[in-house]
């Protein structure tokens, strides 16, 4: 039986990011004082930078503290260095974890530059089970209906593995990186599985640009051809949408 995933429309993406900011930060302090390590995981694009300005925010101001979270990225460009401009181990710390007390060794992020890529990806899964798997998972939506880098075709079951990014995913990203000549051509991401596995997903879109994804995701069939179309199954997946991105609902 397919089950809808929940959606809700805030204002703009302020609110949004206040919102699951708020929830993410229930989540850890509640989690924290039970004695256990809280497990996220993390998203790259410029959709979740609102949302980790906020952390940042109650980090600084609300005593928020990062100090028993262990977090897992979704992906990661092959062929970059952790140094590189672009790459997501940059993005990461410096769009959150240089900002908060998150211990260095809690950090998982795919390497760009493992040699053995599908012992890298094992390793990775297995790291996420010793951890005790994600408690919850932030994803964004490209516009191929990708969440972390499972293009058209990613069956429901994948796991962390190298693909091939779709040449709208290649397009997308060329300004970053100043052409598209420059742009990777392959990943690591986490799979859809990997994904789906986590106790509750929470996936931010935002902008007119997502509006045909978004309603493709959500009311369109179940379909590998959309990945994001596999979280209509989730026992526990919300959509948190600007009113554009929820314009074609
Ligand atoms: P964006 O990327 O946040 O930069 O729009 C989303 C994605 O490709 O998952």
């Amino acid at each position: 039986m397919t089950r809808s995933p929940n959606v809700t429309i805030f204002a703009d993406k302020a609110a949004a990011c206040r919102s699951l900011a708020a929830e993410l930060a229930k989540l850890i302090r509640e989690t924290n004082a039970t004695g256990r390590s809280v497990v996220l995981g993390l998203a790259t694009g410029s959709t979740p930078i609102p949302l980790y300005q906020e952390l940042i925010r109650l980090h600084s101001e609300e005593g928020l503290s990062f100090s028993q979270v262990i977090t897992f990225n979704l992906d990661e460009y092959l062929g970059l260095e952790r140094q590189h401009p672009e790459s997501y181990w940059t993005f990461m710390h410096r769009q959150l974890f240089d900002h908060v007390d998150i211990p260095a060794e809690n950090i998982h992020i795919p390497s760009g530059t493992v040699g053995d890529v599908a012992a890298h990806c094992a390793e990775y899964e297995a790291a996420i089970e010793a951890a005790g798997g994600i408690d919850f998972q932030l994803l964004g939506i490209g516009r191929t209906g990708h969440i972390g880098f499972n293009e058209p075709g990613s069956p429901r079951d994948s796991r962390t593995r190298r693909i091939e990014l779709d040449p709208v995913t290649r397009e997308d990203a060329a300004p970053a990186f100043g052409g598209l000549d420059k742009v990777p051509t392959h990943a690591i991401t986490m799979g859809c599985g990997t994904i789906l596995a986590a106790r509750r997903i929470g996936l931010l879109a935002f902008g007119a640009h997502k509006a045909a994804i978004v309603r493709e995701a959500i009311e369109g069939p179940v379909t590998d051809q959309v990945s994001a179309s596999f979280l209509q199954d989730h026992p526990d997946a919300c959509f948190y949408l600007d009113r554009a991105a929820a314009g074609q609902l």
